[in-house]
């Protein structure tokens, strides 16, 4: 089926002009970016946004790294978008991502892993819909 997925170019790669070659990424793997913004959250955006860890050890950690200089979120569709954009973001540690993925070729960390990918449909319309209304969304 089409779906559409809600992705999040990280801090880490913003600060390093990595935008234009993670879009490539997902343009190849046949995914279009049918809505995108740049945007600088505050910790307690990044807080709502991932509520479902705040039990984790990390949770303070991360808020304050996606806090820490503009992200990219953006919307992405296609056949089975969800999967295939995990595909090409590869695993969660880039020390475990598969050759050629994007966290295998520009993450630096766990916490600074470059990317992020709503994991289910469910997640992904509550994730979309966190950032983004119904008219930015241009298919
Ligand atoms: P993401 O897919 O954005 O969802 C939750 C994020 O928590 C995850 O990517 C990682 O960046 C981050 N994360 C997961 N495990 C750790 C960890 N052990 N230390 C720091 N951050 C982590």
């Amino acid at each position: 089926a089409i779906e559409r997925t809600l992705s999040i170019i990280k801090p880490d790669a913003t600060k390093r002009n990595l935008t234009g070659k993670i879009n490539a990424k997902f343009e190849d793997a046949g995914l279009r970016i049918v809505a995108q913004k740049r945007i600088h959250l505050t910790p307690a955006q990044a807080g709502v946004f991932y509520e479902v860890h705040k039990e984790r050890p990390f949770y303070g950690e991360l808020c304050e790294f996606m806090a820490s200089e503009p992200v990219v979120v953006q919307v992405l569709e296609g056949e089975g978008a969800i999967a295939k954009n995990r595909e090409v973001m590869g695993a969660t540690n880039p020390a475990d991502a598969a050759p050629g993925t994007i966290r295998a070729e520009f993450a630096e960390s766990v916490g600074e892993n470059s990317v992020h990918g709503s994991d289910a449909p469910e997640t992904a319309a509550v994730e979309i819909a966190y950032f983004f209304s119904g008219l930015e969304l241009v298919g």
